[in-house]
């Protein structure tokens, strides 16, 4: 059996913070033999940078995927890439982008394949079609031939029926299909006909009394004006942390259980 500790979006400081002081307790209650987090703004609500990316593997993070904002600090993400931390980026930008869409995470007897892939339903930009890209993913011969133990894929996207689609779709042929990006977990844990365990959206690690991880006054102030105020981020307050455990059963790489965890602390 393998379990496999999986946060939604570590938004800024405030995040990381909040992982660091959460996650010993949470390793004692949940045994997950793998940490895997969605850190696309993890620098302070902007991007990765490789400072932040180390802070958090001290923390106890062992992998990382991203999403749109994964190249808003270019040469950050560049370097984080050139030094091989175990950092993905979505498989579907186009292929001359820096880093890889997928990468095997070794932990002692077990092989995990991690995927992430980007929606293209209300994202600005014009992705490779996501379900192309994972079908070619899959088909790689030497992937197939690697004695996996499961495969986690991150859809980090917007629209709920690209995820629910994006489940039905890998139903079968992969072990979790895990939905990132929109920072609000979403109450649709399931396993699916064929052993895929799917959440149309993790949620987030961040400020909790915001929106989305951003001082809420900014929010408001946008929505009131149509003008786009700078978003801050609370640096202390309370926080939560979303995330899901997933058992899997190593030899079929079916999906036994996922179970959703929301855990709120305070950051001073
Ligand atoms: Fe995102
Ligand atoms: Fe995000």
């Amino acid at each position: 059996m393998l379990k496999i500790l999986f946060f939604g979006d570590i938004n800024g400081k405030i995040g990381r913070k909040a992982l660091k002081k959460a996650l010993p307790q949470m390793k004692k209650e949940f045994k997950p033999d793998v940490i895997i987090a969605n850190a696309e703004n993890a620098a302070h609500g902007k991007g990765i940078t490789e400072a932040t990316i180390v802070e958090l593997m001290e923390a106890g993070v062992e992998f990382f995927t991203l999403g749109d904002h994964a190249f808003d600090r270019e040469t950050q993400a560049e370097q984080i890439f050139t030094k091989g931390l175990p950092v993905v980026r979505p498989a579907n930008f186009p292929t001359e982008v820096p880093g890889k869409g997928y990468s095997v995470i070794k932990k002692g007897k077990h092989k995990i394949l991690v995927i992430n892939l980007l929606g293209r339903v209300f994202m600005s930009m014009d992705y490779n079609c996501p379900f192309r890209e994972i079908e070619a993913i899959l088909a790689v011969e030497n992937l197939a031939s690697e004695n996996l133990s499961a495969i986690i894929v991150d859809i980090h996207a917007e629209a709920t029926s690209e995820k629910i689609a994006m489940g039905y779709y890998l139903d079968g042929k992969v072990s979790a299909v895990l939905g990132t990006h929109t920072h609000v977990m979403t109450n649709d844990a399931k396993i699916t006909e064929s052993g895929t365990a799917y959440i149309t959206d993790v949620g987030m690690v961040g400020a909790s009394d915001g929106v989305l991880g951003v001082k809420k006054e900014d929010i408001i102030k946008t929505f009131l004006t149509q003008v786009k105020y700078k978003h801050e981020i609370p640096e202390s307050g309370p926080a939560m942390l979303n995330g899901v455990l997933v058992t899997i059963d190593e030899k079929s790489k079916k999906a036994i259980e996922i179970k959703s965890i929301i855990k709120n602390i305070n950051i001073n």
